[in-house]
């Protein structure tokens, strides 16, 4: 996710904003860049791809730099690639206005429209840079800053916490937001803006969140609304630095997971198709790629697709896919999955279904990514970074594109209306995963038992199996108790040897025609001395003796997997919270595996 951060005070603005960048680099970006308010009315902008050090290194540490104004940005790519043509701060051709931005501006084509009509020359492949221009005109038009602002952000839709410097301002700061968090900080002489608490927090504790769409003009002195809205009610910060890059939370893990209502919400609506509608008409047949909970979506979007379409999905690990020569069927399309774009047995995988003339479409959430680069298509689950090693809110969202992309499936081959009753089932799902937020301390009375375990087993049937896979993964993971996942019918050809008196048994049961099939597996470990903890649908009737049940929101009942494994993550976190390990950074594991 971006980062913004902005200074006003008697302090060199340079090394001060690189200083807060290295602070909000937790986030994760790929580009990064500075503008100063300079003497003579200058703004001195420095900008570059890649790591933070190599921003450092061009513009020297900051200390030629000369300005005590100035705003920053570390830049997580959405529109454009990560290069630094397209990094922040975005400045217009004359050089008087220069913005950061966080957000999506969703009407930034048709105003790019209409500003390159004007004979407005853009630099970079943004969304952002269209606020750059239309402030630039407002200001040229005879607005004062404040006003080019106001009738700016009336044009813009999407969200957006934005930073601005003019030229003819000097040592004035303008910050405005919509939905995207941004803050004001107070010091002594000195004010800052800041996309993050960590980022200001060595200089001040005092914080203020401007409401929706309030614009604030810091100056040394203070903070002054242009227009009228709420008094500024700063507010003092408890948190020390770490707590504060995590929002409060004890771990990024769980912070993400606090994220997936907000991710869900928007992978399912913003973005283009998946898939060209003349193409998606046209597919015989889908083929998955992908690693570890990447191998997952597929598995899930398999017995969803296979159903909502007619169309046969296979899915293979990526790693088995790339050494072994199945026959790929005209028009089959091949789908690559990975939060990362980097995994190398997905690209390997990738490369090798392009070799054999496979038309290829990655779900990634990296944007540039070299799984991204290198497909014939990509769709970005925009699900911002991910830093915690374990997959939790990028799993979701890659779920949720694997769903849209069968609705676009289904739609052109069976009509609107099935494609739309999907999205009307996704649209539900934000509200069940804060509903399975909100149970949390059921979850946690589970944990406290299974987390006494040596082992336990994951059963589940249908749509529920995926989700079981991938729930048993994530106990593993984090919390490093042996878990193994079964389709529940499976359990008593071998596997049932090993369920003895206390071995936890989780059952997922939430679809309607296989809920009583699971139900006859819970029996047969009961019998054997399992205990039994039960995830059923709040509408379904699961008469079992159980040690105790977690219930899930109803949704569409091929979306189940969504709220399920919201609520195994909950229970790795948990568990892994028992066991008194960080969940962050299991061990032995990589947040990106580049090698075979
Ligand atoms: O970046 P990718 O999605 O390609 O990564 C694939 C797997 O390595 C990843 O899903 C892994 O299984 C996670 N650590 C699971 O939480």
């Amino acid at each position: 996710m971006c980062g913004i951060i902005g200074y006003t005070g008697v302090r060199p603005a340079a090394p001060l904003l690189l200083e807060g960048l290295g602070r909000l680099a937790y986030r994760g970006y790929d580009s990064a860049g500075i503008a100063v308010l300079a003497d003579g009315g200058r703004i001195v902008r420095c900008r570059a791809e890649g790591k933070l050090a190599r921003l450092l290194e061009k513009c020297q540490g900051g200390a030629e730099i000369p300005g005590t104004a100035g705003i920053g940005h570390t830049r997580w790519a959405t529109h454009g690639a990560p290069l630094e043509h397209n990094a922040h701060p975005h400045l217009d051709g004359g050089g008087r206005v220069a913005v950061v931005h966080n957000g999506i501006i969703e009407n930034w084509r048709e105003l790019r429209r209409e500003l390159a009509g004007e004979g407005y020359t853009f630099s970079s492949e943004t969304d952002t840079e269209v606020i750059v221009h239309l402030l630039a005109r407002a200001v040229a038009a005879g607005r004062t800053p404040a006003e080019a602002l106001r009738d700016t952000v009336g044009r813009l839709r999407g969200t957006y916490a934005l930073g601005v410097i003019f030229a003819c301002e000097p040592e004035v700061l303008y910050g405005v937001r919509r939905e995207s968090p941004l803050l004001v900080g107070r010091g002594d002489g000195e004010m800052f803006l800041a996309s993050d608490i960590p980022a200001i927090l060595p200089y001040t504790r005092l914080v203020w969140e401007p409401p929706t769409d309030t614009i604030v003009r810091l100056t040394p002195r203070g903070v002054t609304l242009p227009f009228p809205g709420d008094a500024p009610a700063f507010r003092e910060v408890t948190w020390d630095a770490a707590a504060a890059e995590r929002g409060g939370y004890a771990s990024f893990m769980e912070k993400e997971i606090h994220e997936i209502p907000q991710v869900v919400a928007h992978t399912a609506t913003e973005g283009e198709a998946l898939l060209p509608p003349s193409l998606a008409g046209n597919v015989t047949g889908v083929t998955f790629i992908g690693c570890g909970s990447a191998y997952h979506v597929g598995l899930a979007g398999a017995y969803f697709g296979e159903k909502l379409t007619g169309v046969p999905v296979r899915v293979f690990v990526a790693s088995e896919f790339r050494y072994h020569p199945v026959p790929l069927a005209p028009r089959e399309l091949v789908v690559a999955v990975s939060q990362s774009g980097e995994t190398a047995d997905t690209l390997a995988a990738l490369r090798e279904a392009k070799r054999r003339g496979a038309y290829v479409l990655s779900v990634v959430n990296v944007v540039g990514s070299t799984i991204a680069r290198e497909s014939d298509r990509v769709f970005y689950t925009q699900a911002g970074p991910e830093i915690a090693v374990a997959t939790t809110k990028a799993f979701c969202a890659q779920l949720v594109a694997v769903y849209r992309l069968f609705a676009e499936i289904a739609t052109a081959k069976r009509g609107r209306a099935v494609g739309a009753e999907v999205l009307s089932g996704l649209a539900k799902v934000p509200d069940a995963v804060r509903r399975v937020l909100d149970g949390r301390e059921g979850i946690r009375r589970m944990a406290h038992r299974i987390a006494q375990a040596e082992s336990a087993f994951f059963i589940g049937r249908g749509a529920d199996y995926p989700a079981c896979l991938e729930g048993s993964l994530k106990l593993k993971e984090i919390s490093y108790l042996h878990a193994e996942a079964y389709p529940a019918g499976e359990l008593k050809h071998g596997t049932i040897s090993l369920v003895t008196a206390g071995v936890p048994v989780i059952a997922l049961a939430t679809q309607s025609a296989l809920v009583g099939k699971t139900l006859s597996g819970v029996e047969e470990v009961h019998a054997r001395g399992a205990e039994v903890y039960l995830i059923t649908d709040e509408t379904l009737t699961a008469d079992a003796p159980t040690a105790a049940r977690f219930v899930l929101p109803h949704i569409h009942e091929m979306l189940m997997p969504l709220p399920a494994a919201v609520a195994f993550e909950l229970l790795a976190l948990e568990v892994a919270a028992e066991r008194e390990l960080d969940p962050d950074m299991p061990r032995n594991l990589a947040k990106s595996v580049t090698v075979e």
